[in-house]
């Protein structure tokens, strides 16, 4: 196991009817600023439970953040914390409005001339305006995690952010929200959590033992939950199991003392800057691709996840390997999910190319677990997934 520190200062507040206690987490002094996104919580009763717990709070609201958080939007809500000098954001959503809050409670801090660079540059926050969250949809971890990811449509750009002053405070997690999902939200939820999970454990043996066995036992109840959560998403014993799943899938946890990849991420995150393509669709586009590509460095670590995730136990380490990627395919299939850029684009001629030529003029030319996978590797996997 390699050498690592681990801190996660995240208040995690789980449970039914556990909206309220926001209340008492955020100053009394503080000046709120409520993000939320397309206003599903104002049909879903989310909305009046936040504003009876803060009634006797100053809040003034930002509504409007879209899936895959557009900066020019985000810049609007930059200038209300300036205008209404906010002092406490709380973010009421999924990972979309939770990184827009992000972004937000670092750009609100940030002194330089073009709030952009933080993302373009990779300046890490430090520290940023203090913030909490009610969570509305399990899939990215981001309410407890210091991981962002923000979107520009006008160049077509989606960028990372992040930083140890980026940690929710706070995180109301209530299984309930996910009764009214809709099923596309609960697929990518799942699909999502679970290549978090693959992208910090199919690398190589680390002798990470029990790393490796919490990372099985996420995928194993995943798999177990998602068809109980897609055929009845108000079943609270598998909203509860399916929302903490995500949460630990990347709250840094599993990642401590292993090596990880995030190619499949950072591949996926073009996909969705050039066509929209929802993140957990863009992971199940590469990911499969990846680890047929890469499979010399991975297949014993793939073979470990035929054995223990999906009891694939029969024949050579490269037989379970390859059944393995099989399995993780069907089962993005058995959610609705495509695995195939065609399936979600006519216009996907070129897309490799673009995507290789991006990561050369980024100079990233060092990504997946041993940093050896390079712009022109990054090209031939996004082909593979044509
Ligand atoms: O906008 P509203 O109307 O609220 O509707 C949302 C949105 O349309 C809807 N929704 C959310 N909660 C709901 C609900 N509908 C009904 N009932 C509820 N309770 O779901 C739609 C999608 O929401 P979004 O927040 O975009 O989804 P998700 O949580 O999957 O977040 C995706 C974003 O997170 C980034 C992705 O790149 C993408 O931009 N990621 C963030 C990460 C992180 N910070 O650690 C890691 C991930 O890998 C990921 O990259
Ligand atoms: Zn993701």
């Amino acid at each position: 196991m390699r050498n690592f520190e681990f801190k996660n200062p995240t208040k995690i507040i789980f449970g039914k009817d556990q909206i309220k206690s926001i209340k008492s987490e955020i100053p009394a002094q503080a000046k709120v600023l409520m993000l939320y996104g397309g206003g599903s919580i104002k049909k879903n009763g989310i909305y009046e439970q936040v504003k009876a717990a803060l009634a006797d709070h100053q809040v003034i609201e930002f509504g409007g953040i879209p899936a895959n958080p557009e900066y020019e939007i985000l810049l609007k809500a930059l200038d209300l914390i300036k205008k209404e000098n906010i002092g406490y954001l709380l973010a009421v959503g999924g990972g979309s409005v939770i990184d827009g809050t992000k972004f937000l409670s670092s750009a609100a801090l940030y002194d330089g001339a073009e709030p952009w660079d933080i993302l373009k540059n990779k300046i890490p926050t430090l520290k940023g305006m203090p913030f909490g969250t009610v969570l509305t949809l399990p899939a990215t971890g981001s309410e407890m995690n210091s991981g962002a990811v923000i979107t520009r449509a006008e160049t077509k750009e989606k960028f990372t952010m992040g930083g140890a002053g980026l940690f929710p405070q706070f995180s109301v997690l209530d299984p309930q929200v996910v009764a009214s999902i809709p099923q596309r939200q609960l697929a990518n939820g799942i699909t999502d959590a679970f290549n978090h999970v693959l992208e910090q454990y199919l690398t190589y043996p680390a002798q990470a033992h029990l790393q490796d066995r919490i990372a099985e036992g996420i995928l194993q109840t995943l798999i177990e939950v998602a068809p109980k959560i897609m055929a009845d998403p108000s079943d609270y014993e598998a909203a509860s199991n399916f929302m903490w799943s995500c949460t630990m899938a990347l709250n840094g946890l599993i990642q401590k003392g292993v090596p990880t990849d995030w190619a499949v991420h950072a591949m996926g995150h073009e996909l969705t800057a050039l066509f929209g393509i929802d993140h957990a669709r863009t992971l199940a586009i590469i990911g499969p691709r990846h680890y047929e590509y890469n499979f010399e460095t991975k297949k014993e670590k793939l073979a470990q996840y035929a054995e223990r995730v999906w009891n694939i136990k029969d024949g050579s380490i490269e037989e379970k390997a390859k059944a393995a990627i099989k399995r993780t395919e069907t089962f993005f299939h058995e959610l609705g999910i495509e695995t195939k850029l065609s399936a979600y684009t006519k216009d996907y001629e070129g897309t490799a190319e673009e995507i290789g030529k991006r990561f050369k003029e980024r100079g990233w030319e060092g990504l997946g677990e041993d940093q050896k996978l390079t712009s022109v590797d990054a090209e031939k996997i996004v082909k593979m997934a044509y």
